[in-house]
């Protein structure tokens, strides 16, 4: 049998290199995309030396509404069949709806939803005609939660791709396509530097909440090859999520929105 090749999204850092990380060490060869050649470079390098598996660089800003055709056209342009989709790359902005940018609300719809979206159109009907695909949508925990005050769509983005992968597992049931959607909790990434509130999650929540990218990327390439439509890593966060749906949603919003109070975001 011929490797398996993974395209991953966001893969410059955090859970998309852990992810990238966790396929190579399998035998997978790798398709790195993100905004920051070098870094995708330095991944590259180091999963090819480390694993010995291929590892492709392909450069793209997925805010632009082009990028995921004009991506999939140059992986097929270097003569590259995609076995595996991870829709990761993603942020949030937690300065609260009216003082976010308009051009950010659109970015984050782009790169978090309508790309994940194009992506798994694109690639998907090889997967099934093949015989054999895997797709993991990195969503999160906040998308398991009834909103997320603050950096209002983040929950509702994430919310929606957990509903998309479940329709794309009901819809991909026996095809040898698995569809997961990876819903972490808290994780040690450059994901609350980017958003600036490294400082308040630090210290409103402790050491225990936190994941590291490597256990998290681990817990999703497990639960895909199990063919499980959602995962969530960790007992806590499974606790968190489970209140989030049980409780009556004013009981559950007034505890997200102790959540938001905490991190001085409304
Ligand atoms: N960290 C957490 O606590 C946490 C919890 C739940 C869910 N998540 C989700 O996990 C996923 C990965 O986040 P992370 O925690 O690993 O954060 P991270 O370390 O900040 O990584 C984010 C990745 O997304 C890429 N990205 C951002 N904007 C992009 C764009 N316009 N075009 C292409 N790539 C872009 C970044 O690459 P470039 O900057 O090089 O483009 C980077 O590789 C996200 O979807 C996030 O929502 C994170």
């Amino acid at each position: 049998m011929s490797r398996r090749t993974l395209l991953i999204t966001g893969a410059s850092a955090g859970i998309g290199a852990a992810l990238a990380r966790v396929y190579a060490e399998r035998g997978w060869d790798v398709i790195l995309t993100a905004r920051r050649e070098a870094a995708l470079t330095a991944l590259a390098a180091e999963i090819t030396t480390t694993w010995g598996v291929t590892a492709t660089v392909i450069p793209a800003d997925l805010a632009d509404p082009d990028a995921p055709a004009r991506l999939v056209e140059a992986i097929v342009a270097r003569g590259l069949t995609v076995d595996g989709l991870i829709n990761n790359a993603g942020f949030s902005r937690t300065t609260g709806f009216l003082a976010t940018d308009p051009e950010q609300h659109r970015a984050m719809v782009q790169v978090m939803l309508s790309a994940p979206v194009a992506l798994s159109r694109l690639l998907l009907p090889g997967m099934v005609e093949r015989g054999f695909g895997r797709i993991i949508n990195v969503a999160s925990l906040a998308g398991q939660m009834p909103a997320t005050g603050g950096d209002t769509l983040y929950g509702p983005i994430k919310s929606f791709l957990i509903k998309a992968s479940q329709g794309l597992w009901l819809e991909t049931r026996g095809t040898g396509v698995h569809v997961t959607a990876l819903c972490p909790g808290y994780t040690l990434t450059e994901f609350h530097d980017v958003n600036g509130s490294r400082e308040q999650v630090s210290s409103a929540y402790p050491s225990w909440m936190w994941q590291t990218a490597r256990h998290v990327a681990q817990v999703g390439y497990v639960a895909c090859e199990a063919d499980r439509a959602r995962v969530t890593p960790g007992f806590m966060n499974n606790v968190l999520a489970a209140m989030g749906k049980l409780l009556p949603d004013s009981l559950a919003l007034n505890m997200v929105a102790g959540h938001a109070r905490r991190l001085k975001r409304i």
